[in-house]
């Protein structure tokens, strides 16, 4: 089954409303040729209201970086899935590594999000990935295995076309050091080789897995769309208008 190439923007917590704004004005011209990509603004929760606004009856998706599994409750400072898709948010990314890392989120809570996401007609996209430590100490492949198992114990295979799955090697986010593509492609057949596990080996043939990991106009070509990779979570890149269409365009040049 063709896995339609997703590029999403991650802008991690930066851009006033006002300034996501202007990016859409300065981006929809760029990306107008593009039919070929699923492009997805992942913008901070308080631009949300702003961009789901200005995309509507566009070609961009916009989606949160983050939200709790429960619809309401006494959770100060969380944003619930209900909340996200009254907005018109399509997409959810969870278990990024710096919710990981500074939000104690775990594969536990990833797995509770990710079942939220579905229930609530999200596209959720996972984050895994190893950290420099575990890859050097060969551990890569148990770390990947982990995560992916965990966030989908318990998932019914009849709902979990929607899911997405993003490998985002800790040690290649924000470092300028990215992996190669034999790197991305080997953690990507182990990532699939799990879901087939996991869910069914139908599932793992059409679930789409992003790479994520210091990916900008120049590696796009080389790292986006392989084989076994089908397109890419972009950070720092993606917050200029320009080089995040460069991303778009050369991902899907060859
Ligand atoms: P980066 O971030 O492209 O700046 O490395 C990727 C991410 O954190 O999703």
């Amino acid at each position: 089954m063709a896995r339609k190439p997703l590029i999403a923007a991650n802008w991690k917590m930066y851009k006033t409303p006002t300034e996501s704004t202007a990016f859409l004005t300065t981006f929809f011209p760029l990306i107008k040729q593009n039919s070929q990509v699923e492009i997805v603004l992942c913008p901070s929760m308080t631009s949300l209201p702003a961009l789901t606004d200005a995309a509507r009856h566009t070609s961009v998706y916009i989606g949160a970086q983050n939200m709790h599994w429960h619809e309401n409750g006494a959770y100060t400072g969380e944003t619930s899935p209900t909340m996200l898709t009254d907005l018109g948010a399509t997409h959810v990314l969870i278990g990024h590594s710096e919710r990981r890392q500074y939000f104690n989120e775990t594969d536990t809570t990833v797995n509770l999000k990710l079942k939220s996401a579905l229930a609530h007609k999200l596209i959720p996209i996972v984050c895994v990935g190893e950290h420099l430590n575990e890859r050097e100490a060969n551990l890569t492949a148990s770390v990947l295995e982990l995560q992916v198992s965990v966030a989908l114990e318990g998932i019914d295979p009849a709902t979990a076309a929607p899911i997405v799955f993003a490998y985002e090697p800790v040690w290649a986010i924000g470092t300028g050091r990215t992996a190669t593509p034999e790197i991305a492609e080997e953690a990507h057949q182990l990532i699939r080789a799990q879901i087939a596990k996991s869910l069914t080996p139908a599932l793992a043939a059409s679930t789409r897995i992003l790479y994520g990991g210091s990916v900008k106009p120049d590696n796009a070509a080389s790292l986006c769309c392989l084989e076994d990779i089908d397109g890419a979570l972009v950070g720092g890149a993606s917050l200029d208008p320009t080089s995040f269409a460069q991303i778009i365009a050369n991902a899907t040049a060859k």
